[in-house]
């Protein structure tokens, strides 16, 4: 899910609400107090985290458990390249103000029954330009708004004091499908958990294999990369954001094996594991669908969203091969298969299915529908990402 905007501000009435919002009270744990600090001491070694497919007529989303607090509580979240900080329903997601939904189809972390919980009373608000599942962000039709904490949290069994986070103390209605609690950020510069591992001597690179739901056995290595998922030798290519957006540049995209003048140009890419979504600026993704089939046409029912009789689309072929450049100065391919091309009828017509590109002027952006045909490493570290076939 790309983060496109946080506006800190302060709302008097909540912070008086939470005042007394951290307990007293000291539980000892021993699966998380003796870590603290020997974890400076000795290097770390990479962990897996299995993650589950939120599957709802595509592969939407992966993710996992991690723990918070003290004693530890379950919290699942999305593990997202597109955002940076790490938020997920709470206890306080109560009030229904103006984004309308309190979190209540989510599991939601107490922070009353954690010892280590200090609320930092900040409140704020996330803004994203891509959502759960296909349909197109419009507006504001995904936001949180949160509040700021810190507390233990531990991913795979790996353990940080002190991490910062945010409660979401309410969230538009579009997240309540989710069959998570929140939103791990991964973003290209190491936060949170992240950071304070890596401080820790964990290796500073995670690697991610988002397979779909029929493969099942998903995988996030944190401070490593799991030689296990797949064989060939891996790419890497220069990230070029100097932000927290992983991004790399491309010369050029061909579908079927052609390209135009305007599909042949030099552009930026975002890689978003936290969406199932593709978006390209509306002349580049005509020009794509041009290449597929004169059939596939906007559908004014859900402006930036195409569509295609849904009967059609079994016979389309639409490799869409996007160029990047390694490191060594050799261009590859990362191609989106034909099988990806529907994303499902259309709740509006069920003979109408959504294909897979949205336009959306201002970002070109891939997510999981490339991701899952590929292990893909993500190095802070040396800035760069990987990819390796499977
Ligand atoms: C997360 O934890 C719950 C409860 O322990 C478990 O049922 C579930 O399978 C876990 N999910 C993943 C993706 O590991
Ligand atoms: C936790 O981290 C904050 C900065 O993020 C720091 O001000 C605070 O002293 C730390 N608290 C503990 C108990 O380490
Ligand atoms: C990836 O490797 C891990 C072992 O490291 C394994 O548990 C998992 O099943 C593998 N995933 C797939 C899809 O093969
Ligand atoms: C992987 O790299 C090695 C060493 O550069 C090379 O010998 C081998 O042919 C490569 N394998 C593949 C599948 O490209
Ligand atoms: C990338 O795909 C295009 C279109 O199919 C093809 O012409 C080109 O040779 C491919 N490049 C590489 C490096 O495989
Ligand atoms: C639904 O989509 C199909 C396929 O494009 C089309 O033939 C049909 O007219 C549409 N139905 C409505 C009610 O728009």
């Amino acid at each position: 899910m790309l983060q496109t905007l946080s506006v800190f501000f302060l709302l008097a009435a909540l912070a008086k609400n939470l005042v007394g919002a951290s307990p007293q009270k000291v539980i000892l744990s021993s699966r998380v107090a003796p870590l603290g600090k020997s974890l400076k001491r000795r290097a770390l070694s990479p962990s897996n985290i299995p993650l589950a497919d939120f599957f709802k007529g595509t592969d939407l989303q992966w993710f996992g458990n991690i723990t918070v607090g003290t004693p530890p509580q379950d919290v699942t979240v999305v593990f997202d390249t597109g955002s940076s900080t790490l938020e997920f329903a709470s206890a306080y997601c109560f009030s229904v103000g103006t984004l309308c939904s309190t979190c209540a189809s989510q599991i939601q972390f107490d922070s009353s029954s954690s010892s280590t919980f200090v609320d930092g009373g900040r409140t704020s608000t996330i803004t994203f330009a891509t959502g759960v599942g296909v349909d197109p962000v419009v507006g504001d039709n995904y936001q949180l708004h949160l509040r700021s904490a810190t507390d233990t949290v531990s991913v795979g069994g790996l353990s940080s004091p002190n991490v910062s986070l945010f409660l979401i103390t309410e969230q538009t209605p579009t997240f309540d499908i989710d069959p998570f609690s929140g939103i791990q950020g991964m973003g290209a510069r190491a936060q949170g958990f992240f950071a304070a591992l890596i401080a820790g001597g964990l290796p500073s690179l995670f690697g991610l294999f988002l397979t779909p739901l029929s493969v099942g056995n998903a995988e996030l290595t944190i401070g490593g990369i799991d030689e296990t998922n797949f064989s060939g030798n891996l790419t890497f290519a220069s990230q070029v954001g100097t932000g927290a957006a992983w991004e790399l540049s491309s010369p050029g995209i061909s579908v079927n094996g052609k390209t135009t003048s305007l599909l042949d140009t030099q552009r930026t890419i975002i890689f978003d594991s936290g969406t199932s979504n593709v978006l390209f600026d509306t002349d580049t993704a005509e020009a794509m669908y041009a290449l597929i089939s004169p059939d596939i046409q906007p559908n004014p029912a859900e402006p930036g969203t195409y569509g295609i009789a849904c009967d059609l689309i079994p016979t389309l072929p639409a490799d869409i091969d996007i160029t990047f450049t390694s490191q060594q100065g050799t261009p590859f391919n990362l191609t989106i298969p034909s099988n990806e091309l529907s994303v499902g009828p259309f709740a509006s017509n069920s003979s109408l299915c959504q294909t897979l590109i949205n336009a959306f002027d201002g970002l070109e952006l891939v997510g999981g529908s490339l991701l899952k045909h590929y292990y893909s490493v993500w190095d802070v570290g040396n800035q760069r990402m990987g990819f390796a076939a499977i």
